[in-house]
């Protein structure tokens, strides 16, 4: 029986040293119908002394074959968790992927910038519909339906009397029938012309809005709100020129161009050689539009300011082509970081 005992005890360290499963050592020779458990059953054919003999080999044998089981899953269990590192192996020192990072759009980092100064000195940003009533966009700017300046300002019709506003004017409106005075507001935003995309031309472009109304507002208070404006916006060397021009919805009205922020005025490439670049209209608000919004114009006077956001993009940057602004091309995009 001893010689069987040592022979079970061969046999299990062969298997384990051939990387058997350890589940098949563990039943061929401990399961319930496993070797040693055989030879132990049969230990009742023993004399009384061979018994406690043999009884304490099979016990240290089994012992050995259990502890050589646990010793070998820990080793596959440690070989495991090895290959586990190594194949996840991090490297921390190793450079990052790079994020591409996104920026503000041209369009919207002057526009932030405009509204920025224009909340500094006490403005409001307000903001209208794109989709307009023809009262709004025209009518109650002083703008009846056969008026010639309708021409200038063709835009698209969804109904007779809905349409995709041509200006922010509509806001002004908007506004004084919400409002009482003192208003101070500004609104940026699209606005729709019925143009061919070219160059300088595009169907869909952003103008600025500025309306302020009180008692006593005069023409003064808007050339001094427009040069602090432009200063800031153009630099503190930036002058202001005022052209007489005609807008129904303001009298007198003006055209207002800054001398050029590239020559001073001397003239050069971007202003054209003139020295100025045009920016905005302006002047004071109609009676008739006052009136129209219930406001008393003998009590109340107001001034007002439409300014195209491209233009301005395209002159800070000296950007030659308005298509650039609208074809979402990371190229231009990033330029602008
Ligand atoms: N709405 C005018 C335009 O689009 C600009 C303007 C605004 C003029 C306010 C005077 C006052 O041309």
């Amino acid at each position: 029986m001893k010689e069987k005992l040592l022979a079970i005890k061969d046999a299990a360290e062969q298997m384990l040293a051939a990387n058997a499963p350890l589940e098949e050592v563990r039943v061929r020779f401990l399961g319930k119908k496993g070797e040693l458990t055989a030879v132990l059953r049969g230990m009742g054919s023993l004399s009384a002394e061979e018994r406690p003999i043999i009884g304490a080999l099979a016990n240290e044998i089994r012992q050995f074959i259990e502890q050589k089981i646990e010793a070998k899953a820990a080793e596959l269990k440690a070989k495991e968790n090895e290959k586990k590192l190594q194949s996840e192996k991090l490297d921390v020192t190793a450079p990052g992927k790079e994020i591409a990072f996104g920026s503000r759009h041209p369009l919207a980092a002057v526009e932030k910038e405009m509204c920025d100064i224009f909340r500094s000195m006490g403005f409001e940003v307000v903001e209208g519909p794109e989709v307009e009533y023809d009262y709004y966009n025209f009518q109650a700017l002083n703008i009846p339906e056969n008026h010639p300046a309708r021409d200038t300002q063709d835009t698209f019709y969804i109904t007779d009397n809905i349409l995709l506003r041509s200006q922010t004017s509509p806001v002004q409106v908007r506004t004084m029938e919400k409002k009482r005075p003192p208003i101070r507001v500004v609104s940026p935003g699209r606005v729709y012309r019925s143009d061919a995309v070219d160059a300088t031309h595009s169907p869909v472009f952003h103008q600025m809005e500025g309306l302020v109304v009180d008692k006593g507002i005069t023409m003064g208070d808007l050339k001094g709100m427009l040069e602090l404006f432009a200063k800031k916006m153009f630099g503190s060397e930036t002058k202001l020129r005022f052209r007489p021009h005609h807008f129904p919805f303001t009298e007198p009205s003006a055209e207002v161009d800054v001398s050029c922020f590239v020559c001073g005025g001397k003239g050069c490439r971007l202003c054209k050689g003139e020295g100025w670049i045009e920016i905005l209209g302006a002047g004071m608000v109609h009676p008739n539009v006052l009136r129209g919004c219930g406001i008393d114009p003998e009590e109340y006077s107001g001034f007002a300011f439409g300014m195209g956001i491209e233009r301005i993009v395209m002159r800070k940057w000296n950007i030659d082509d308005m298509r650039y602004l609208y074809e979402n091309d990371v190229r231009f995009l990033k330029q602008f970081k």
